[in-house]
């Protein structure tokens, strides 16, 4: 396996990442001595240098001052601390938008937004590409042999704050993308159904982007507006990745996705073929009652874009962050757990953002791996503990994870979820892929959080909350994996229109129809707070359907609502496999029995471990590496024959405190 990153000259052997965003450029050259020191006291061998350091780089048009980074980089390497190096084009300087502009993103109501925050930019402006180009040329020209960097970071977070822009010159570009998909003006009338409302366009220059109207759009031009300004971004990352390939061919090429919440509008399954290594930022919330749950799913995501490569987790909070309402500082040992969780589920190492407490700009109150308080810091120890932690899993490094269960997201039909003019407004994409992951996180069911184009073959199972907009190409390509010994669960909402977002008529669920053997001729969604019961004792909420049945048998009726008596999840043997319907939103206890049902049927190995016990497994050439999380408030006792890279625990039976983790080592014989 190659290594995420390039190794340095220093490095004996694989090693985990750890470290963070460092952001020298904030702090007097006199504090960096104690940077780096405290950097190799806490274990840091891998950190981001120069994500938002644009305007320091080059202060004025043509004018460049790269003195500082290579004194920066240079003290990094003495000190054996390798660098991801940014590309700096995340947040133009003042003087670029002064001279143009243009660069700052339109709002849909047509307000072009002031500068004064970060990642302004539109993503179709030549002028932000031009200027963004030459500075990544700049600085990989300089620094693509410098003995510290180890991988290269493009831009920072794609589209955080900038994922559209409705200027005139997205909007000239976006006639080009449309030109390029449907080649006629009558092709797009058909694909966008523009008799409706007599939006009939007769020539190219009259679309406009998706602007603020007087009342609902078009949702066909409302997708393409998405997939578009995704194509938009994903064309910087190509560029800037193509220069950088170039200019430094042996040094791997990121940035840093936001999994899963930013799916919903990026593509990122088709994002990953552009990096070398997929990396995440991750944040839980504060008011989530389950973080860890969402630790695991971002982190299942991660893996599942990339198809299984090893990852890297770009940044997560050392404690709270600073743009919730309430920032949750992390329990003791929450922020181990949490970094070894996505160690767990196959990142190669754990990053921050950041090292050091900034005490100016907008971010002054997030958490760091050095806290304003200093190294004299609970914090600061447990940042050093998990280093030390991280040096004792190298053995790790390199292996990986495999799930026989594949969780699809769809992300167009994730980002059509989100607009009115749906039967029900409660639809809720992220809630359902939520619910749907941890009803298997629960079952102690390891999946793969995958892109709905990804090679299903190797899943034993696949579940495809919500996808409301598939094509014939694509239920074949389901109906394949059924037949072939797969096990499909559909839910409500799933294959009722094309690509376009025209539904497919003759009955719901369209496409899937015949597959699924039901037919519905109406959605019967449910208000807010209404729950219907279940034959089998279990409920659902937010959408019913009279499910009639053609050629599937029923595993549940409803027996309460608008679709009493009628079937609720239903069930399809198809050649080798079975095609499962669930045409409500189950309760938790219905998921959890559904779900320990499907994985039965499909002989889905499973992990016997205590309840908040997660356990995932990662495969190296030599051994097999148990991570156990105890996330419960209970000490568990676990039979394991080998030995806890941790503590040196060995089996057969180890025990893990509440709160704990172990790393049992397994060898391979
Ligand atoms: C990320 C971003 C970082 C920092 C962090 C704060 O979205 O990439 O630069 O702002 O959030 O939580």
């Amino acid at each position: 396996m190659e290594s995420v990153w390039r190794r340095p000259a220093w490095a004996q052997g694989d090693v985990l990442a750890y470290g963070g965003d460092y952001c020298p450029e904030q702090w007097p050259e006199a504090v960096w001595a104690e940077d780096f020191r405290l950097m190799e006291e806490a274990g840091v061998n891998l950190v981001t240098v120069g994500v938002f350091a644009w305007a320091r780089l080059q202060p004025a048009p043509g004018r460049w001052d790269f003195g500082w980074l290579d004194r920066v980089l240079d003290g990094l390497a003495e000190h054996r601390i390798a660098v991801c190096l940014a590309t700096a084009t995340a947040s133009p300087p003042p003087w670029l938008t002064a001279a143009h502009p243009e660069i700052q993103l339109v709002r849909a109501d047509g307000v072009r937004l002031s500068h004064g925050s970060r990642q302004g930019w539109c993503p179709s402006s030549a002028a932000y590409k031009d200027a963004a180009l030459e500075l990544a040329e700049q600085v990989a020209g300089r620094y693509a042999g410098h003995p510290a960097l180890a991988l290269w970071h493009i831009s920072n977070e794609l589209g955080c704050h900038n994922p559209v822009c409705y200027c005139d010159e997205s909007a000239a570009r976006f006639r080009v993308w449309l030109e390029d998909r449907y080649e006629t003006v009558e092709n797009l009338n058909l694909a966008w159904g523009t008799d409706f409302w007599s939006q009939r366009l007769s020539a190219w220059e009259e679309v406009l982007p998706p602007r603020t109207t007087s009342y609902f759009g078009n949702p066909a031009h409302l997708n393409d507006y998405v997939r578009f300004s995704s194509d938009e971004l994903r064309g910087q990352l190509q560029a800037e990745a193509a220069l950088l390939r170039q200019l430094a061919p042996d040094v791997p090429v990121t940035t840093n996705f936001m999994l899963p919440g930013r799916w919903r509008s990026l593509d990122y399954g088709a994002w990953a073929a552009d990096v070398d290594v997929v990396a995440n930022d991750h944040y839980t919330l504060s008011d989530d009652p389950r973080p860890h749950v969402a630790v695991a799913l971002a982190a299942d995501a991660s893996r599942g874009v990339g198809g299984g490569r090893p990852w890297l987790l770009m940044e997560h909070a050392a404690s709270a962050v600073s743009w919730q309402k309430a920032n949750r500082a992390k329990t003791p040992g929450e922020m181990r757990r949490n970094s070894l969780a996505h160690i767990a589920h196959g990142a190669e190492g754990a990053l921050f953002f950041q090292w050091r407490a900034a005490v100016a700009g907008a971010e002054r109150y997030h958490s760091a791996m050095l806290p304003h308080a200093g190294a004299d810091s609970d914090q600061f120890r447990a940042v050093a503990a998990l280093g030390a932690d991280l040096a004792k899993l190298a053995p790790i490094a390199g292996s990986t994870v495999a799930a026989p269960i594949g969780l699809v997201v769809d992300r167009d039909s994730w980002a059509a979820s989100l607009r009115p003019t749906l039967p029900s407004a409660f639809l809720d994409y992220g809630a359902a892929l939520r619910e749907w992951y941890e009803a298997l996180w629960d079952a102690h069911l390891t999946c793969d959080v995958i892109p709905s184009t990804a090679d299903f073959n190797s899943y034993k199972v696949l579940v495809t909350p919500h996808w409301q907009l598939l094509d014939a190409a694509e239920a074949q390509r389901l109906r394949d994996f059924v037949e072939q010994g797969g096990h499909l669960v559909a839910t409500y909402f799933t294959g009722v229109a094309d690509r376009c977002d025209q539904v497919v008529t003759g009955g719901y669920p369209g496409a899937l129809r015949d597959l699924l053997g039901v037919r519905v001729e109406e959605f019967r969604p449910l208000l807010e707070g209404q729950e219907v019961k279940l034959s089998d004792g279990t409920a659902g909420r937010l959408w019913t359907e009279p499910v009639k049945l053609a050629g599937a048998t029923a595993a549940a009726f409803y027996v309460s609502g608008p679709s009493a008596g009628f079937p609720a999840v239903t069930r399809a043997e198809r050649g080798a496999g079975v095609a499962w319907y669930v045409s409500t939103q189950l309760n938790p206890a219905g998921l959890g029995e559904f779900a320990d049902r499907v994985a039965d049927e499909a002989a889905v190995p499973r992990i016997d471990a205590p309840a908040d016990v997660e356990i995932t497994v990662r495969r190296g050439a030599e051994a097999l590496y148990t991570f156990v999380i105890n996330h419960s408030a209970e000490a568990v006792a676990l039979k394991f024959d080998g030995v806890d890279l941790l503590t040196g625990d060995t089996g057969p039976v180890m025990a893990v405190p509440a709160g704990d983790v172990r790393v049992v080592e397994q060898a391979l014989r």
